[in-house]
């Protein structure tokens, strides 16, 4: 079905599942096993765990039949994600079986949301840890080892593991995620981060571009800066985004956005692509896209998700924007950065959605032109205003039928946007072989399309110029031209 197909393509460029391990030689006495799913934030959470236990003497490994801890980092934005860290965690516990000195711990979202219901009830796990208390780790792996029950579900107002350095994990080597800032303020109607991830605040900049310089001198080539909200980052010497107001006249001068942080990190790495995720229409400013404008290597790319057409239905989900006001952010992004790649969220089936609301999704599409998007039909979360407040009240193949047409919708309009590149020359950052044949490889453009073209000589961490000669439904193919930088 289309929707698992879907649900496939945006599992496969998240690496959703896979065992993940430390690039080089890392030894230590204990064997760990961590898998993630769910967002980029929780690939970024993993190194940071991976870091915290390799000072407690782990190594990570591919084989989770010899670890001593498994750990599954997890997601809890659909039900359909908890069904599948489920699924897993009975896996586990089937391998378990077998070696019975082995531990399994819940990390991330669901662990948040379910609290020790996993172990206490469920029996599924003997370890339960929150997304802000990973430095805690060793001390309840210790408790465990002594027979005690191992949860830490407590958010905190300051945790941004600022100078905790992330071990790498089963990246490419090319492009690697920092996290400037945790949390979220916004409270979208549907969403269970807020909950899960606690109050927004943001990470030091000075330790962000530190991380950033230590990945260009280990032969990194591409960073993304990634927060659940980018475009809310401030810093004035630490606290909540929601208490800058009473912050110092000092503090107050002396504060950074997300963008001056974004030419920050341009500046102290001008060899750098720099990318960013997420943005959203609401928080973001033109003083951002002026940045983007001004530096070469912040690429010319935005996720910006919209969720519904309505206004109407944008007003239920408190985004905060109105159609009108995301057309027109659309527009001076168009305006202040010439062919700017854009991506998007879209929720089909929103409590109350009518098929009026939903014609006006497409056509938002339509007029939009996106160059891909993710898209989702709507899942009811415990506890969010929209599940205590609004009846979920559009049937399973309504909503299903609204989301492929908007997926339909989407393919026409991401071809038509691949087509503007097909006899031009794009400058493409490699990444690695084509899954399709090993005589090609791939890496994407500064707008984030892909490229794939024959290997010639290349190899990944070039930047290569890629003149395009044709495109299939979502890659361009083409030939290379010549080496801009290795
Ligand atoms: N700001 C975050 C958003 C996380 S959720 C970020 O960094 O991307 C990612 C997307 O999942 C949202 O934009 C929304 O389109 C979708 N989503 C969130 N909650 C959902 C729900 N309850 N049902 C269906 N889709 C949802
Ligand atoms: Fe969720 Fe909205 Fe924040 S989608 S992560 S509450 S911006």
């Amino acid at each position: 079905m289309q929707q698992d197909k879907l649900e496939e393509k945006v599992m496969d460029e998240s690496r959703q599942g896979e065992a993940l391990v430390i690039e080089g030689q890392l030894t230590g006495k204990k064997k760990l096993y961590i898998e993630s799913y769910g967002c980029q934030m929780n690939f970024s959470d993993s190194e940071i765990v991976a870091s915290i236990l390799h000072k407690d003497g782990y190594e990570t490994t591919r084989n989770m039949e010899e670890a001593d801890l498994v750990l599954l980092n997890t997601c809890s934005i659909r039900d359909k994600a908890e069904q599948t860290v489920r699924n897993r965690l009975a896996n586990f516990n089937t391998i378990k079986k077998e070696n019975p000195d082995m531990k399994i711990g819940v990390l991330g979202c669901m662990a948040e949301r379910v609290k020790s219901k996993l172990l206490d009830e469920e029996k599924l796990v003997d370890l339960v840890v929150g997304p802000d208390a990973y430095r805690d780790l060793p001390n309840l792996l210790e408790e465990l080892d002594e027979g005690r029950k191992a949860v830490n579900v407590i958010l905190s107002k300051e945790e941004t593991y600022d100078n905790i350095a992330p071990v790498r994990l089963g990246g490419n080597g090319i492009t690697a995620f920092i996290s400037i800032m945790r949390g979220c303020d916004n409270m979208c109607t549907f969403c269970v981060v807020p909950f899960t991830r606690g109050r927004e605040r943001s990470r030091d900049p000075q330790t962000i571009l530190e991380e950033a310089i230590d990945l260009r001198d280990r032969g990194y080539k591409e960073i993304t800066l990634l927060g659940q909200n980018v475009d809310s980052y401030l810093w004035y010497g630490g606290g909540l985004k929601k208490d800058f107001d009473k912050a110092s006249d000092m503090a107050k001068a002396t504060a950074v956005s997300f963008a001056g942080l974004l030419e920050k990190v341009a500046e102290a790495v001008p060899e750098m692509r720099i990318r960013f995720s997420t943005s959203n229409p609401q928080d973001m400013t033109d003083d951002v896209l002026h940045a983007i404008a001004k530096h070469d290597n912040i690429c010319n790319y935005i996720h910006l998700p919209f969720q519904s057409g309505s206004t109407r239905v944008l007003e239920l989900m408190n985004r905060g924007h109105t159609r009108e006001q995301y057309l027109d952010l659309i527009q001076r992004v168009r305006r202040i950065i010439p062919d700017c790649g854009i991506s998007h969220d879209i929720i089909a089936g929103f409590p109350t959605e009518t098929e009026e609301d939903h014609e006006d999704t497409l056509s938002l599409m339509r007029e939009v032109e996106f160059d891909f998007g993710y898209m989702f039909f709507y899942s009811e979360r415990p506890n969010t205003f929209a599940a205590r407040k609004l009846e979920d009240d559009i049937p399973l193949e309504v909503k299903k039928r609204r989301l492929q047409e908007i997926i339909k919708t989407q393919n026409e309009c991401g071809q038509r946007r691949l087509q503007r590149f097909v006899g031009t020359d794009q400058i493409v950052l490699v990444e690695g072989t084509s899954k399709k044949s090993d005589d090609d490889l791939f890496g994407r453009n500064d707008q984030n399309s892909v490229v794939v073209f024959p290997r010639e000589d290349y190899q990944p961490g070039d930047l290569v110029k890629v003149s395009v000669k044709s495109c299939t439904s979502a890659t361009l193919l083409g030939e290379a031209k010549e080496l801009i930088r290795r």
